[in-house]
């Protein structure tokens, strides 16, 4: 049997969401827009689904947008907040970090390209992947009117403290969002209590179906809607739902609200008894280990070796991990992650995550740590054999 290592890519989805979501892939129809009581069926799941998104992050229902993921959301709310200034023809500064999901930094990359009126600025990290105070400070800017930092990393797991951070920016009158895709379900989180003004969520990194997410959103933060058509999301996202996906969505988040705790615990079992025995291999490094991590995560580098080489060797002993580069076209590069934690390139280029989900077990862990043994033990053993044949 296969292992999968990778839950922060994405989650199996949960027996009960899949249960709950079949009688609207089939049995039940009717378009949420519709007066009839097929229509209202059908609505009814949905601020039903809201409701539970809500109460999994301390929010409003009336504030929680379905969106297709964490994807759109980070686009709905950069460029959708850009979009709102723009029409006041006020120039946009928004500082945003520079570990960020690619789905924030690429519209983040276009907007810097779109015009002179747009300004992002980036928001550095120190080497264990944290952002201080006086980093934000550094980055920020009297025009700054948007600040976004995740609140969680998915190659590193790091844990942000938005806390001083959220209070900087409200001193200001600057608007706050985080990512949450990947903190959501792991760790607790309470959009109202934080101060914060929006937050991305993706159903699909908490055992809930892929396509859907949500963007959270005070409305204080004035954002202007992407598509145009119907009145779907508080007009904010034109287009029938997805109800079968939203449905899941809030099964899913009602179950990890309830098990948040065990299923934390459980996997953080896993984490530390991987990394303990990742001990023993002296070409091994932990990054960001003296930080507060993701109970699920962790991301090191093996002295002397290609993450990618590495990942595609464990996945031939039927291990599935990821590694923390990106290939683009020809040539892979390292993950802006730990570029921007000043990690040694070749280093970086060695990484590889370990995300573990509620259906690991301690065998896995050995699994892996015997795979990883062989795989470096074959590879010194060749070196060796080069090296001869050299000589
Ligand atoms: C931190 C973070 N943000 C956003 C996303 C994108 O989410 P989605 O796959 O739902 O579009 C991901 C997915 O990997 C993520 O890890």
């Amino acid at each position: 049997m296969a292992i999968y290592l990778d839950n922060n890519a994405t989650t199996a989805l949960d027996e009960p969401v899949l249960e709950a979501m079949l009688p609207y892939m089939g049995q039940v129809t009717g378009n949420p827009s519709s007066v009839h009581r097929f229509g209202r069926m059908q609505k009814d799941a949905i601020e039903q689904a809201r409701e539970l998104v809500a109460q999994l992050v301390g929010a409003r229902a009336e504030q929680v947008i379905f969106t297709s993921g964490g994807t759109e959301s980070n686009n709905l709310l950069l460029n959708g907040f850009i979009k709102k200034l723009a029409s006041k023809q006020r120039v946009a500064r928004v500082a945003i970090s520079s570990i960020e999901h690619m789905s924030l930094l690429e519209p983040a990359q276009q907007l810097r390209l779109a015009g002179d009126n747009i300004l992002v600025d980036e928001v550095a990290v120190d080497e264990t992947g944290m952002i201080s105070l006086q980093s934000l400070m550094q980055a920020y800017n009297e025009q700054t009117s948007l600040i976004s930092i995740m609140s969680a990393n998915n190659e590193t797991g790091v844990i942000q403290n938005l806390s001083p951070l959220i209070d900087f920016a409200k001193e200001r009158g600057c608007f706050f969002h985080s990512d949450a895709s990947q903190a959501a379900g792991k760790i607790p989180l309470n959009f109202i209590d934080s101060g914060l003004h929006a937050m991305t969520l993706s159903a699909h990194k908490l055992y809930g179906p892929t396509g859907i997410g949500a963007l959270v959103l005070d409305k204080r933060l004035p954002i202007e809607k992407l598509q145009y058509g119907g009145v779907q999301e508080k007009g904010l996202r034109a287009g029938t739902e997805n109800v079968p996906a939203i449905v899941g969505f809030g099964k899913a988040a009602e179950i990890a609200k309830q098990t948040l705790q065990s299923r934390s615990d459980y996997v953080r079992t896993l984490r530390d008894a991987l990394e303990k025995g990742l001990t023993k291999f002296s070409a091994v490094s932990v990054f960001a280990q003296s930080a507060n991590r993701l109970p699920n995560t962790v991301q090191f580098g093996v002295d002397g070796f290609d993450g990618e080489a590495l990942l595609m060797q464990l996945d031939r002993k039927a291990i599935a991990v990821s590694s923390g580069s990106a290939c683009t076209s020809s040539k892979t590069e390292p993950s802006h992650v730990l570029k921007a934690m000043n990690v040694p390139v070749a280093l970086a280029n060695s990484a590889i995550r370990v995300s573990f989900g509620k259906n690991n077990t301690m065998s896995d862990v050995n699994a892996f740590l015997s795979a990883l043994q062989d795989i470096i033990e074959m590879n010194r053993h060749s070196a060796v054999m080069m090296a001869a044949s050299v000589c």
